[in-house]
C-alpha cells in the first residue's frame, strides 16, 4: 500500500511540484475506487444534499446525513485522507457549538479533517475547532452555504472591492489556523495571489491553474448529473449514458424473457 495521506502530508506538498488532487465522494464504492485511483483527499461535501438526496441546495444537510455519508466513505479507504464538511448552521451560531459539532463529526464519522465555510466572518470558529487538534480546511469565494446571500452560484472576486474581501478572507482562514484553503470561482489571477500569499496549500474549484491542487465534485466529472455543467467542470466520462444504456438493456431483456438465462439460473 502505498503511505496513508495525512494532514502533513498535504501542508508538505504546498508550492511541490506534484499538485493535490481531491475530489467528492459519497458512499463506499465510489471512496474505494477513487481510493485505489490515488486521489490524495476524498472531500465528503455537503453537496451530497443537491447530488446526492436531491435537494435544492445544501443548506437542509444535516450533521447526521453527513456523518451517515462519511462512515461510508471511510469505510471504503485505505491511503486518502477523508474530509467531512460541517453542514449550515452547524458552526455559525458560537465557537463553542463550531467546537462540539466539530468534534461529534470527527469523533462519530472517522474523518480526519473538517471543511467550513466562509473567511473574516468564520476565524474565530476556524480558530476554535483548530485549537482543540481538529484540522479545519477553510472554503471561501463562491460559498453555497450562502446561495442566498449572494443571489446565486456566480463568479466571486471580478470586482475590485469583491477581490479585497477575497484575500482578507484568506488571510483571515490562514491565521485561524486553518491547514488548506478551497477557493471557488474566483478569478485565476486573484488565486494565483493568494495561493502565492498564504503557507498553506490552497484547492481551487472553477481558480484556475495555479492553485497547490484541485477539487471536483465526482458525479459532475462522471457525466452523472445531466447536460448542466458550469464552466468549471471537466467531464471525463458520460456515465449518464452508460447507465441509461445498461438499464434500457435490461428493461428490454426482462421483458422480451431475454433474461435470466440458463447462466444466471439455479437447479434442484
Ligand atoms: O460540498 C462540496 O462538494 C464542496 C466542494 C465543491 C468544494 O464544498
Amino acid at each position: 500500500m502505498t503511505q496513508k495521506v495525512t494532514v502533513p502530508t498535504i501542508t508538505a506538498m504546498k508550492g511541490g511540484k506534484e499538485k493535490i488532487t481531491m475530489l467528492t465522494a459519497y458512499d463506499t464504492p465510489f471512496a474505494r475506487i477513487l481510493d485505489e485511483a490515488g486521489v490524495d483527499m476524498l472531500l465528503v461535501g455537503d453537496s451530497v444534499g443537491s447530488v446526492v438526496a436531491g435537494y435544492p441546495n445544501t443548506l437542509p444537510v444535516t450533521i447526521e446525513e453527513m456523518i451517515y455519508h462519511t462512515r461510508a466513505v471511510v469505510r471504503g479507504v485505505t491511503r486518502s485522507l477523508v474530509v467531512i464538511d460541517m453542514p449550515f448552521m452547524s458552526y455559525q451560531v458560537s465557537s463553542e457549538d463550531a467546537k462540539r459539532n466539530a468534534g461529534r463529526m470527527i469523533k462519530e464519522s472517522g474523518a480526519e479533517a473538517v471543511k467550513l465555510e466562509g473567511g473574516v466572518n468564520m476565524r474565530e470558529a476556524i480558530n476554535a475547532i483548530a485549537a482543540i487538534d481538529i484540522p479545519v480546511m477553510g472554503h471561501i469565494g463562491l460559498t453555497p452555504q450562502s446561495v442566498h446571500q449572494m443571489g446565486g452560484y456566480k463568479v466571486q472576486g471580478k470586482v475590485e472591492e469583491q477581490k479585497r474581501k477575497i484575500m482578507a478572507d484568506a488571510l483571515a482562514v490562514e491565521e485561524a489556523g486553518a491547514f488548506a484553503l478551497v477557493m471557488e470561482c474566483i478569478p485565476t489571477e486573484l488565486a494565483a495571489e493568494i495561493t502565492k500569499k498564504l503557507s498553506i496549500p490552497t484547492i481551487g474549484i472553477g481558480a484556475g491553474i495555479h492553485c497547490d491542487g484541485q477539487v471536483l465534485v465526482i458525479h459532475d466529472v462522471l457525466g452523472l448529473l445531466g447536460e448542466f455543467r458550469p464552466k468549471f467542470v471537466k467531464r471525463y466520462v458520460d456515465m449518464r449514458a452508460v447507465i441509461s444504456q445498461a438499464a434500457t438493456a435490461y428493461v428490454d431483456e426482462v421483458r422480451t424473457g431475454k433474461f435470466p438465462t440458463e447462466e444466471q439460473t439455479f437447479h434442484l
